[in-house]
């Protein structure tokens, strides 16, 4: 997510201050280099050692320290970092960042720096419902300061509600949104993700192995990129992305009823639902009971979401429509009948009998067939990756 970047921490004197640790080991873990800045609180509640043994290099501290200051270290610091990351902001960091005070290390890096800033407040709810926050978080948001809702929940003074600093994934995704060009600012898209349950009865259902890492990971990479995502999803162990409105649903028809609710105004569908294509005729309303050896169950087709929308495509406005074809014979055919039968821009062919690639697994290779019939052969990538060469052929279609 980071390579190459350099990350400037800086952490303020909140209870939430022992999460920089994790916070900076996550961001090296994503190939960051990271420059911690602590302020006079923070080091109350978190030795600067220990931030310094985890992002190897010095934390700055002290605004007078005169071997860092040498070389006017602040100014330099300000200038290297490609993102400032305040985590967790304190009350008392926000008012000063808002009133452009610059009295101790950190706020007069803020004050220096030319690169973009995210603030992640963490504190009690009052004290972030507070008029005089709020105002600090808007005045800030009007400079052009990106700032990360807090989460809500039980908090360490035993107060339930907003105030806790969400954690490292979370900060991790809005920090690389803020890093990556916005190339897809001002579209919309609408991502399926995942697998359907067909039901049987109460407690048992019709499915199949998607974990819905693909569609989420196309969610997530088109949000990075500045687009508007609807990620309708079937059930999946994953947490919603944030900032992607995430619409959860179990059946096809479900499926159906969403993806074709959301669908009319997208610039760009993609349809990684791993959708049932059939389900049982009856679902019975009672726990089916053990009664004969066998067992013969009536399927009923599904509707195909994807072929009514290459059905009905919206007339002249560009929507991009893209499929997958998971299969575990002839890949190309098949892969190519889908494409045309469904009306398709270009159609992603997952080979299900290769290991490292399709249900569940973090990576995939795949070949992305056109219309003309052209084939792009993939090497085995992250399923971050292959989203990224996804959206750069939506976004060459688009413009
Ligand atoms: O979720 P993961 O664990 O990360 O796994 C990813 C994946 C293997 C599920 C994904 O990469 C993939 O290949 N998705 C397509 C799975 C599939 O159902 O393919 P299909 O060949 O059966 O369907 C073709 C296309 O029609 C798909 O875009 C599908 O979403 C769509 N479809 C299928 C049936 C149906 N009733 N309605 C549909 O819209």
């Amino acid at each position: 997510m980071f390579n190459g970047k350099s990350i400037l921490l800086g952490v303020s004197g909140g209870i939430a201050a022992y999460k920089a640790a994790e916070l900076a080991r996550s961001f090296i873990r994503e190939g960051a280099g990271v420059q911690v800045v602590m302020t006079a609180g923070a080091q109350r509640f978190i030795t600067p050692l220990t931030l310094q043994v985890l992002s190897e290099q010095p934390v700055a501290t002290d605004l007078f320290d005169p071997g860092l200051e040498s070389q006017i270290g602040h100014i330099q610091m300000a200038r290297a970092a490609h993102l400032v990351v305040v985590a967790p902001a304190t009350a008392n960091v926000l008012a000063k960042a808002a009133a452009g005070l610059a009295d101790d290390y950190l706020t007069t890096v803020l004050l220096a720096t030319t690169a973009p800033v995210l603030f992640c407040p963490a504190m009690n709810t009052r004290m972030l419902e507070h008029p005089a926050t709020r105002r600090s978080l808007e005045t800030l948001r009007q400079l052009g300061y990106s700032v990360l809702e807090p989460d809500a929940g039980q908090l360490a003074c035993g107060e339930e509600g907003a105030g806790r600093l969400p954690d490292p994934p979370v900060i991790l995704e809005a920090a690389c949104r803020l890093l990556t060009p916005p190339s897809l600012q001002g579209r919309r898209f609408l991502v399926s993700a995942g697998p359907t349950w067909e039901p049987l009865d109460p407690v048992r259902f019709i499915t199949n192995p998607s974990s819905g890492k693909m569609g989420f990971a196309l969610a997530r990479m088109a949000a990075r990129r500045g687009a508007e995502v609807t990620l309708v999803s079937g059930p999946s162990s994953l947490a919603s992305p944030t900032g992607i409105s995430t619409v959860r649903v179990r059946t096809a028809l479900d499926m159906e009823q969403a993806v074709l609710e959301h669908a009319r105004n997208m610039d760009a569908i993609i349809m990684t639902a791993a959708v049932g294509d059939y389900r049982p005729a009856h679902a019975a309303s009672q726990k089916i009971k053990k009664s004969s050896d066998t067992m013969t169950i009536p399927l009923i087709r599904n509707p195909d979401i994807l072929a009514s929308l290459g059905k009905s495509r919206p007339h002249g406005v560009r929507q991009v429509l893209v499929g997958f074809a998971a299969e575990t014979e002839h890949l190309i055919e098949n892969a190519r009948e889908k494409l045309i039968q469904k009306n398709l821009d270009f159609i992603v062919a997952n080979n299900l009998g290769e290991s490292g690639s399709g249900f569940g697994v973090d990576t995939n290779r795949v070949k992305i067939i056109d219309p003309t019939g052209a084939i792009e052969e993939l090497p085995m990538l992250t399923k971050d990756e292959v989203a990224a060469r996804i959206l750069d052929r939506v976004e060459s279609i688009l413009s």
